[in-house]
């Protein structure tokens, strides 16, 4: 065997052993960890309850609501969806926001102020859209028959 074809042979292969523990720490950590956990989670959903509560196209269902305490709950509902290793007791989503009268359309400009606010916040793009991609699916809840 050349030495030659021992370096093309040997190379790859050390190269991806160097990879490989970064992949498996990658793969180990939660969602919610690398959105930043707690801090950076409940700043981006207050940021957004925020924005949402200040607009009069999508404020209609706020006029009551507590917004600090809310958006304490929506990032533990966040954390225990995310693999945070929180505890969200409480009724389902549907019942949440039943009789809300939420639109399909307050439903993707909430969507599109939480995206734009976790670009502002620097989260990534593969975190982003996990975390998008498992809130979606929840609008056949929210949004109002
Ligand atoms: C995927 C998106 C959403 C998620 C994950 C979500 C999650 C939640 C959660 C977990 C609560 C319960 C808070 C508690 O435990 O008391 C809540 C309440 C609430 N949500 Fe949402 N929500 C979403 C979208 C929306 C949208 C689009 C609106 C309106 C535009 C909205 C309006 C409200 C209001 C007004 C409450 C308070 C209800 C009350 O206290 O009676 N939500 N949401």
């Amino acid at each position: 065997m050349s030495s030659l074809f021992l370096v093309r042979l040997l190379l790859p292969l050390a190269a991806l052993l160097l990879l490989l523990p970064a992949a498996g720490r990658a793969e180990d950590t939660s969602l919610y960890q690398r959105l930043g956990g707690e801090p950076a989670v409940r700043a981006v959903m207050g940021k957004t309850l925020a924005t949402v509560a200040a607009n009069p196209e999508l404020n209609h269902t706020f006029k009551n609501v507590n917004l600090s305490r809310l958006a304490d709950r929506i990032t533990l509902f966040v954390c225990a969806h995310t693999g945070g290793g929180c505890v969200y007791q409480d009724d389902s989503i549907r019942e949440i926001h039943a009789g809300l009268g939420i639109t399909g359309h307050e439903f993707d400009a909430f969507v599109a102020i939480l995206k734009s606010n976790l670009d502002a916040a620097g989260v990534g793009t593969r975190e982003k859209g996990e975390l998008l991609r498992l809130l979606a699916p929840m609008k056949q809840d929210i949004v109002a028959p």
